[in-house]
């Protein structure tokens, strides 16, 4: 049976660098989804269209193809906040969801990871994560890589970013961030990134061995 991994978290929760280091390990292909909607965003922006033009961005994410999604600006900390107010659109999830499912359909299985993976994308997903941590920690983790790459940003700027893209997010009426019923959730606020991924591991091989 395919080993889809579905992993679901509000922003900055650590759950891309445990996905793809699951994906790794098991040696399945992983998509970021969030990729998906900073792309329509980024569409959007580089074509000078603002982000609540639903029609436009429901096109953008009809014609998104995967090339755009290597595009190094993805990463930016603008993007995030653009791609959540896309996201919010229906016609976009609607979009979205083949695409994705697509991927997670690959015969040996897949890693997604997003915000709506387990609850609406694969429902059916073998093992489903809900990586949380505390919003301050988030907020120091996002300021640290931020760092790391070059791009100033004060923590308490940060901080107040994560707590909107939280609530707008968690509120949106079509697929909001929430954890699945049968989603095993993670709290990583006081856990290391090889501790996250050794308690990743247990759940995944918890469930391979059924
Ligand atoms: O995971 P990320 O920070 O790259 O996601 C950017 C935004 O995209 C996020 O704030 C909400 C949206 N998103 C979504 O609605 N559903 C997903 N499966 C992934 C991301």
């Amino acid at each position: 049976m395919p080993m889809v991994i579905a992993i679901d978290g509000p922003a900055a929760s650590g759950k891309g660098t445990l996905a793809r280091r699951l994906a790794a390990h098991y040696g399945l292909p992983h998509l970021d989804t969030g990729l998906l909607y900073r792309a329509v965003a980024l569409t959007l922006i580089d074509a000078g269209i603002p982000l609540d033009d639903e029609a436009a961005a429901a096109r953008a994410a009809t014609g998104l193809i995967a090339d755009r999604l290597a595009d190094p600006r993805l990463r930016e900390r603008a993007m995030g906040e653009a791609a959540s107010r896309v996201s919010g659109i229906p016609a976009v999830r609607a979009a979205l969801l083949a695409w994705q499912q697509r991927f997670a359909g690959t015969p040996d299985g897949a890693v997604l990871d997003g915000r709506d993976i387990g609850t609406v994308i694969c429902p059916d997903a073998r093992v489903k994560l809900f990586i949380t941590a505390s919003a301050e920690e988030r907020a120091r983790r996002r300021h640290r890589e931020l760092e790391g790459r070059g791009e100033a940003a004060s923590l308490a700027a940060i901080l107040a970013d994560i707590q909107a893209r939280d609530a707008r997010d968690a509120s949106r009426s079509a697929a909001p961030l929430k954890a699945a019923a049968d989603a095993v959730v993670l709290d990583t606020t006081e856990l290391d990134a090889d501790e996250a991924f050794a308690a990743a591991r247990a759940v995944v091989d918890r469930v391979r061995t059924q």
